[in-house]
């Protein structure tokens, strides 16, 4: 056993997946997924292959051309992280390069959110969908699920006859079920004639690019979509108002797709549509190929909805195109996109919005590596996660110290050729899945003598923020972090002063306030501002957190509700976390408990685990 990846039971020594061709039975009643699935390997094997699965059941596996059984084994005990291990032994007499598995997921399988209708916006219809990375893709179906692996695939998604189907994928069809078709008649016992029932149709999709396991996704339900420019379409349930303002709010979508080719290279991906999904998305967004998936919470009618789409978008380059090898060269995938990201913004929305946002990063870099003081390997942008949960340890620090380094390489060799060198990169790299040493071989080879200015190992082995990192400039950033000074000194913003403020401005100018103030300077905010009450999130998240550090007990009705009707854990963290930290907060966990046992219902199965570990780790 030779692994390639912290994270995934894939035995380097093993031929890889190259495509995979699944039918998809789904049923709503039992939160369930009967499944077959086609695996075509890069070459033909004999002996054993490793798969990685997670809440599984593995029926048969197949030869394809005869059907004989090929002899298969689980292992006895689910690691915490990976999940099972399902060992396949391929006959020895005659190499396959295919085979076929049949499977169900159960209903706790960790990618897959099941929606009954009365928790739906229309609360007529139930609604699944998808999260996969980092590891959850194994959850869904069996597979080497490893960004080292990079996979096409085709799909049947057999669905009741009243929903519809998006994928991270072209659509082919939607049309009825054909009895057999797929090796659905191969499917546990009654389900191959449900296939065929009048009540059900299959849609049909098809991935031919390959892409990463962690980039399957799908969304069934009740869906409608708005028309928003050549190659963008919003989905979501099909209510009027959420399409509606989700089309306005994603309207400048087209101008940041051409933004992103100019810096970037050609979009290859066709189409890049959205999917707005319930509140309970555990993230703000996710980069699915040739359809995005996004919290609703982005759609508030200023910048910061198109902040998240730029993100998403820039993934298409970096992390979609040039894909990390494993999850300890994350910073790949998200530092570049962060830098790509702000790029776009810099140029759709101009400068200042852009510094406002480095600003803000720079402020949750600082902070994160204040949260990881006691655990100083994942203030490193190349960690090492041998037995580590990605979930738990995910942070803010391969975004925005990746980002910072990125920058720093720029202000080297200057704006001009960093642009070539990005494109370059990009144009050598596509396709593949890459680790920090590819990268950084590269750039010594196209900036001849930077390891000379730029001290490359501290930058990715080190810990904490080098020195040569940099905090940005811009009269308005400088203006918002200067009053926020000015706050600990008792002084408030004056109303001129916050009359353009929107979001972002308010959330870089709370994120800059001391942890802990005075009980009284929360309540004369609030008075003031009426921020508890901010329709923007991350204004009232940033001041919800405010208020329970100066446990002014009157918010905490306001906590709750936030708690309850937002899955995302960018929201969840911060305010669990500060609910059930440090000593003398009986009541405040006493909330965090009850609380959670109220919503984990409709928290993402992903969220629950990250609330449940933040809870252990203070109760
Ligand atoms: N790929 C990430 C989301 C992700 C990371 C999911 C790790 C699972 C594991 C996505 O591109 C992302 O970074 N989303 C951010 C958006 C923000 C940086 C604009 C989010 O969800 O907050
Ligand atoms: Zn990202």
């Amino acid at each position: 056993m030779a692994p390639l990846d912290p994270h995934s039971f894939t035995d380097s020594t093993h031929p890889l997946t190259t495509h995979i061709a699944l039918s998809l039975y789904f049923d709503f009643p039992s939160a369930t997924i009967h499944g077959a699935a086609l695996f075509t390997l890069s070459s033909p094997h004999s002996g054993p292959l490793s798969l990685d699965t997670r809440s599984l059941s593995i029926h048969r596996v197949l030869s394809p051309s005869t059907l004989y059984p090929i002899p298969f084994s689980l292992s006895p005990f689910c690691d915490h992280i990976k999940g099972t291990h399902l060992s396949l032994s391929l006959p020895n007499d005659a190499a396959l390069s295919s085979f076929l598995i049949t499977f169900s997921t159960s209903p706790s399988s960790s990618a897959l959110q099941w929606l009954s209708p009365p928790q739906t916006f229309n609360k007529k219809h139930p609604f699944v969908y998808t999260q996969c990375q980092s590891i959850h893709a194994r959850s869904v179906f069996p597979c080497q699920d490893t960004p080292a692996a990079r996979i096409r695939y085709s799909a049947f998604l057999n669905v009741p006859r009243e929903l519809s189907a998006v994928m991270s994928a072209r659509h082919v069809d939607r049309r009825l079920p054909v009895s057999g078709e797929g090796y659905s008649n191969l499917l546990p016992n009654g389900f191959n004639s449900l296939w065929c029932s009048e009540t059900r149709v299959v849609e049909e999709f098809d991935m031919n690019q390959p892409i990463p396991p962690y980039l399957f996704a799908f969304a069934v339900g009740e869906l409608g979509f708005r028309e928003v420019g050549p190659r963008t379409r919003v989905y979501s349930e099909a209510a009027d108002g959420v399409l509606e303002a989700a089309a306005k709010e994603f309207a400048g979508t087209e101008d940041m797709i051409r933004q992103g080719e100019k810096l970037f290279g050609d979009y290859e991906w066709e189409r890049f549509d959205l999917l707005v999904l319930p509140p309970s998305f555990p993230y703000g967004g996710m980069e699915n190929p040739r359809m995005v998936f996004l919290t609703p919470t982005v759609i508030k009618g200023n910048a910061s909805g198109a902040q998240v789409v730029a993100h998403e978008l820039a993934h298409s380059w970096t992390g979609n195109l040039i894909t990390n090898k494993n999850n300890e060269h994350f910073w790949l995938n998200e530092g570049f996109t962060t830098y790509a990201e702000r790029r776009i913004v810099q140029a759709v929305q101009g400068e200042d919005r852009a510094v406002l946002n480095i600003g803000i990063g720079w402020r949750g870099l600082n902070e994160e590596i204040e949260r990881f003081k006691d655990n100083l390997e994942f203030t490193k942008l190349k960690t090492n996660q041998e037995g580590v949960d990605p979930d738990t340890v995910y942070s803010q620090v391969p975004y925005e110290k990746g980002f910072q380094f990125l920058w720093r390489i720029e202000r080297q060799i200057g704006r001009p050729a960093f642009d070539e060198f990005v494109k370059k990169y990009i144009a050598t790299f596509k396709f593949k899945s890459i680790d920090t040493e590819t990268f950084l071989d590269f750039l010594k080879a196209n900036a001849p003598g930077i390891e000379k200015e730029i001290d490359l190992v501290l930058w990715t082995e080190g810990t904490g923020i080098p020195s040569d990192a940099y905090e940005p400039v811009s009269n308005l950033y400088t203006k918002i972090v200067s009053l926020a000074n000015e706050f600990k000194l008792g002084r408030m913003p004056r109303e001129d002063e916050v009359a353009d403020w929107q979001g972002q401005e308010w959330e870089l100018y709370l994120e800059n306030l001391p942890k802990v103030v005075e009980a009284s300077q929360v309540f004369a905010l609030d008075a003031r501002y009426r921020l508890s009450e901010s329709n923007d999130y991350e204004v009232k998240v940033a001041f919800l957190q405010l208020a329970i550090f100066a446990k002014c007990r009157d918010f905490y009705g306001e906590v709750e509700k936030t708690l309850k009707e937002v899955g995302r854990m960018k929201y969840l963290r911060p305010l669990y976390t500060a609910l059930v930290q440090g000593i003398g907060k009986e009541e405040e966990k006493i909330l965090a408990k009850r609380v959670f046992a109220e919503a984990h219902d409709c928290y993402h199965p992903i969220a629950q685990g990250v609330v449940e570990s933040i809870l252990a780790k203070h109760l």
